[in-house]
């Protein structure tokens, strides 16, 4: 009997009301195997993950750029476990299909390893995240291996790792020589080995990426790291214009929400100065009957003020 007979022909974790297949872990081993792209965006709230879960993207993360795009901070560094665990929340009750991946923020796991495992359950148990991704390579080997065991699937990230904003001393596009070659290829080998069910590669060669995505089994998903890793993701907010700085070379703008959403709030705000919003008919009416009846009683107030 299959998992899906018993759960009345959904996946766990599919919800009533979806009829794309749940995605998981297994399915975006699969599309590697099948050479199939895989796609991935950021979002950090219900409208926007409602969004993109209904348009099919494979995996939703919620991504520590919430600190930037959504919280205003300068870089990702500030942002907090409850914030990020509130966040993944609001995406995890839009999202029926995709799969939701929480962000490990800087300081969650980077002191020790129990914490860190610590950490993921928590966005497990607490925000109904099905996976979680940090940054780093071969030092983050064996804290892979430890959330694993605790059952909880594992994204890798390297190249421009923005926590390690610091220490790279800047947004720098890394792997560009070949020790720094020798470096990522290593640690994505690490990670691959470890168990990681995917790899982001940020801000590297586009030949550094083709390579590494032939070394591993675990598909590559790129941001800044060419066409030939096995999937892409961006930040939504990037891709539709509310980012409100200049896009990095590899962002491409697929809308403008900044015009549609300024549009909007100027026509409201010319709307109700001018007197055209709202109109008769976007106004509650009372029933006939209590009109009359209401009327009535003011026509007597008058007469009796105007007796007085
Ligand atoms: O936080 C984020 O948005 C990310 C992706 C861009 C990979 O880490």
């Amino acid at each position: 009997m299959s998992i899906t007979s018993l759960t009345g022909g959904q996946l766990p974790g599919a919800r009533p009301g979806s009829n794309q297949p749940k995605i998981t872990t297994t399915t975006i081993h699969e599309k590697k195997q099948r050479r199939e792209p895989i796609t991935c965006l950021t979002a950090y709230d219900y409208a926007t993950a409602r969004l993109v879960d209904q348009a099919g993207i494979d995996m939703i993360l919620v991504g520590d750029s919430l600190a930037q795009v959504v919280l205003g901070y300068d870089n990702t560094l500030p942002v907090t476990m409850d914030e990020m665990l509130h966040h993944t929340r609001a995406v995890r009750r839009a999202v029926r299909s995709a799969m939701v991946i929480a962000d490990m923020p800087f300081g969650a796991y980077h002191e020790d390893e129990k914490e860190g495992v610590h950490n993921a359950l928590r966005f497990v148990k607490e925000s109904g995240a099905e996976a979680v991704k940090l940054e780093g390579g071969a030092q983050r080997a064996s804290l892979v291996r430890r959330v694993l065991d605790a059952e909880v699937p594992v994204m890798g990230h390297i190249g421009l790792t923005p926590q390690s904003l610091h220490k790279m001393g800047g947004y720098k596009v890394q792997g560009k020589d070949f020790s720094g070659i020798e470096r990522l290829v290593k640690d994505a080998v690490a990670l691959d080995r470890a168990g990681v069910f995917a790899i982001v590669l940020e801000g590297v060669p586009r030949e550094v990426a083709a390579m590494i995505t032939r070394e591993v089994s675990a598909p590559t998903i790129g941001i800044g790291a060419g066409p030939d890793c096995d999937g892409q993701v961006l930040v939504l907010h990037d891709i539709v214009n509310l980012t409100f700085a200049e896009p990095a070379k590899f962002v491409r703008r697929y809308g403008d929400a900044a015009a549609v959403i300024t549009g909007a709030v100027q026509q409201f705000k010319a709307d109700v100065e001018s007197g055209g919003y709202p109109s008769d008919a976007e106004s509650y009416h009372l029933p006939k009957g209590t009109k009359m009846e209401l009327e009535a009683i003011l026509r007597r107030k008058e007469m009796k003020a105007y007796a007085k």
